[in-house]
C-alpha cells in the first residue's frame, strides 16, 4: 500500500478544511479496501466522486490515481551462481586435459603430430591465463556445489597465481618447440607441462565429489 497522503499543513478556510476532510476521507477509502479487482474499482469511482465534490469545494484535487497505484515489487539484483561458475570453470579446464589427451596420442604415435602439439599448448595456456583471471571467484570451493577447489586457492592466492603461471611458462616453451617441428624437442617440455599441472593440484585441487 502506498503511504497515506495527507493534506498540507496550511492556513485553510473553513471551506477548505472541510474539503480537505473529505480528501482524507477518499484517501481513507481507497486505504483501506481490500484490492479485489470489483472492490478496487467502486472505491476507485468512489473516491474519483468524492475528489471531485473536493474539487467543487474549492480544495486541490486529490491525487487518486497515485493512492491507488499498487505498490511495484522491487526485484532484487541476481548474484552470480557459484554453481553456475563451478560448472563453467570445469568445463573451461577440462579444455586442458583434452589437450593433455592429444599431446598423449602424439607420445604414443596414435596420428597427433607435432603441430598437433603446439595447437594443444596454446589451448592450455589460454585457460591457465584465465584461472587467474576470474576462473575462481570467492565462495566457489569444496563444499559448494561440486567443486573441487581447495580453499587453499584464496588462501595462497599468490602461490596459487604462481603455479598458473609456471604452467603458461611451461607451455610457451611447449609452443616453441612444436614450433620447430621436429619431434624430439617436445618431449622434455611436453614433460614440464605435465608437472606444472600436478604441482598445481598437489595443493589446490581435491578430487570433486
Ligand atoms: C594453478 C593451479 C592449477 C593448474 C596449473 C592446473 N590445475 Fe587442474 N585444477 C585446479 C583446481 C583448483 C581444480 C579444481 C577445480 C574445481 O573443481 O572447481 C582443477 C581441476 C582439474 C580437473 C577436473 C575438472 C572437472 O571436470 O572437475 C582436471 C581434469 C584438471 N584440473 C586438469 C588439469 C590439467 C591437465 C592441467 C595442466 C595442463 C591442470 N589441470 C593444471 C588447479 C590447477
Amino acid at each position: 500500500m502506498g503511504e497515506r497522503i495527507t493534506s498540507p499543513v496550511v492556513p485553510v478556510s473553513r471551506n477548505r478544511s472541510m474539503s480537505a476532510a473529505c480528501m482524507t476521507l477518499a484517501g481513507k477509502i481507497l486505504m483501506t479496501t481490500k484490492k479485489t479487482a470489483i472492490t478496487l474499482l467502486l472505491a476507485l469511482l468512489l473516491a474519483l466522486l468524492l475528489g471531485a465534490s473536493c474539487i467543487f469545494l474549492g480544495a486541490p484535487p486529490v491525487e487518486t490515481s497515485r493512492a491507488a497505484e499498487p505498490a511495484r515489487p522491487v526485484e532484487p539484483a541476481r548474484a552470480a551462481d557459484p554453481t553456475v561458475q563451478i560448472e563453467e570453470r570445469q568445463r573451461e579446464i577440462r579444455k586442458m586435459s583434452a589437450a593433455m589427451l592429444i599431446i598423449g596420442r602424439f607420445l604414443k604415435n596414435e596420428g597427433a603430430t607435432v603441430a598437433d602439439v603446439g595447437t594443444s599448448a596454446d589451448i592450455i595456456r589460454a585457460v591457465a591465463a584465465k584461472m587467474v583471471d576470474g576462473l575462481f571467484p570467492q565462495g566457489t570451493e569444496v563444499g559448494v556445489g561440486r567443486s573441487g577447489a581447495r580453499p587453499e586457492v584464496w588462501q595462497q592466492w599468490d602461490m596459487f597465481r604462481e603455479r598458473a603461471s609456471d604452467l603458461i611458462k611451461a607451455t610457451l616453451q611447449l609452443t616453441a618447440a612444436a614450433a620447430t617441428g621436429k619431434a624430439e624437442a617436445v618431449q622434455t617440455p611436453i614433460r614440464a607441462v605435465g608437472q606444472a599441472c600436478a604441482a598445481c593440484h598437489e595443493l589446490f585441487r581435491r578430487k570433486r565429489p
